[in-house]
């Protein structure tokens, strides 16, 4: 279904989020069919460009960031021509009253921020001096929101000085995951797991992001902020949010929002002793992060394991133990909730029998697992095994599994409709950074040493004593 007819400005066009994520995913939404015949693009950007070079620029993004097979001259040219350039200092006057020209009054207009955090009071400032922070019009942030909690409110007041709230899209690009949404799916539109969905019956919940890829080429970002603040902070809080929140009234902006803002408030602070932090040295082909980041001397962390509680009714008692980091063995992200045992086993003590477990893998093959205890089959007895009911969801939706939308562009759409669900509320950034900053500022403040680990490891032996001391087992990164 196409959105409304629209201008969408892009500050920082040339940019590598741009031209690796917010471009090519346009053109598939175009190519799908969701793009009105009257959507425009601007980029702006400080680039000598017009708007044949942009094209042409542009061209080569989609030619590198869309698989061969889904490029199709006709609908790609049909992109091209919506697009327009505009040469802007962000912190000048130069280019503001060209691109305020080219904005038309009767569409949606966004205006997507596809720049550092610095930059966001400046566009802020100008849109608002050009005249063009309108009422419905809406501004697009990407993180990092803010370094810490002074600095994510200053940011949420620097925008709120020229726009509404209800006009500030923060981007955790998690949310637009297809199987991020499934979770709230999953947990909300069946009834089969919402009623053992709490401490009584769940022992423990395992969050886990691994991936493969190492901090070069950005490692001046990187370095200051850690796994902590890159991963952390956002998006591995935004999946804790979703398992442990309270059945919103509505799937609706403030509903959903008011519920994950509770979770992060009932956060308990995390005890020193359940964080782990590391750092991966050379190994197996790859140079350490102390290179990657091209520092002679780095105590930020590349991964990090920690045990977080969520002190209210329904959790008090399970922890969540959760854990990232970059060069481990595997790209994998998943959750999963391991249930207790049954009270009473009538079949005696079997080694087959395991805790339920139920799997729900974000990246890649997405899909949900559920591991049963069943009868082993065949004459021998009662003897018990595990097995998973397993749902792929390439399997299960078939072809049109791959039509499935990345997350930036299904959150670019979402900010075309207007629809404020899967973006972060700027007290629900400020709650968690008010968790994540006490973890940071004590590890500086013990000027922590982070454990090194092999890459292609499943990250410091430490984090794994991190369960096995509570008499529990990470999975597998695989
Ligand atoms: C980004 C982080 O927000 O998310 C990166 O800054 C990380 O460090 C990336 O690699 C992971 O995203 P995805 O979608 O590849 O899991």
């Amino acid at each position: 279904i196409p959105v409304d007819p629209f201008d969408l400005v892009i500050f920082g066009a040339t940019g590598d989020l741009s031209t690796r994520k917010i471009l090519p995913g346009l053109y598939r939404r175009d190519l799908a069919g969701q793009l009105p015949e009257a959507a425009r693009i601007v980029g702006a950007a400080r680039s000598a460009f017009d708007d044949e070079a942009w094209r042409a620029e542009v061209a080569q993004a989609i030619a590198d960031h869309v698989p061969a097979e889904r490029i199709e001259p006709e609908a790609r040219d049909r992109f091209l021509a919506r697009l327009s350039y505009v040469r802007l200092d962000a912190t000048g006057a130069d280019g503001w009253d060209i691109l305020a020209a080219r904005m038309r009054p009767d569409v949606v207009q966004a205006y997507y921020f596809s720049v550092g955090p610095g930059l966001f009071g400046a566009l802020a400032e100008r849109l608002h001096r050009h005249g063009m922070n309108r009422e419905g019009c809406r501004i697009v942030v990407e993180k990092p929101f803010g370094h810490d909690l002074a600095s994510a409110r200053a940011l949420n007041a620097t925008l709120a000085a020229h726009f509404d709230e209800h006009q500030i899209y923060r981007i955790d690009h998690y949310l637009g995951k297809e199987t991020v949404q499934n979770l709230m799916a999953v947990r909300f539109g069946n009834m089969l797991f919402e009623p053992l969905w709490n401490a009584q019956y769940v022992d423990h919940i395992q969050i886990t992001v691994a991936e493969t890829v190492g901090v070069a080429g950005r490692g001046g970002y990187y370095d200051k902020s850690g796994a902590m603040r890159d991963m952390v902070q956002n998006h591995m809080m935004q999946l804790l949010c979703l398992i442990a929140m309270e059945p919103p009234y509505a799937f609706e902006p403030d509903a959903v929002r008011d519920e994950k803002v509770k979770v992060i408030r009932a956060l308990d602070p995390v005890e020193p002793a359940d964080i782990v932090r590391g750092q991966y040295s050379a190994g197996n082909g790859h140079v350490s992060y102390l290179d990657d980041a091209e520092k002679s001397e780095s105590l930020t962390e590349s991964f990090i394991a920690l045990k977080a509680h969520v002190s209210n009714w329904r959790w008090k008692g399970t922890p969540f133990y959760l854990r990232t980091g970059k060069r481990l063995r595997a790209r994998t992200s998943e959750i999963a909730i391991t249930f207790k045992d049954p009270p009473h086993s009538i079949f005696g003590e079997q080694e087959g029998q395991k805790s339920n477990v139920l799997v729900i893998r974000l990246q890649p093959n997405e899909g949900i697992k559920l591991k049963v205890t069943i009868k082993e089959p065949g004459p021998g007895g009662m003897r018990l095994i595990e097995v998973p009911l397993d749902m792929s969801f390439a399997e299960a939706l078939g072809p049109g599994a791959a039509d499935i939308a990345d997350a930036y562009e299904r959150l670019i759409m979402d900010v075309i409709r207007g629809n404020q669900t899967l973006f972060m509320r700027g007290d629900e950034v400020e709650a968690a950074w008010a968790w994540t900053d006490p973890i940071v500022a004590a590890a500086e403040a013990r000027g922590d040493r982070p454990r090194r680990y092999d890459p292609g490891s499943s990250g410091p032996e430490d984090a794994l004593m991190l369960m096995h001391r509570d008499g529990r087992r990470w999975r597998e990164i695989r």
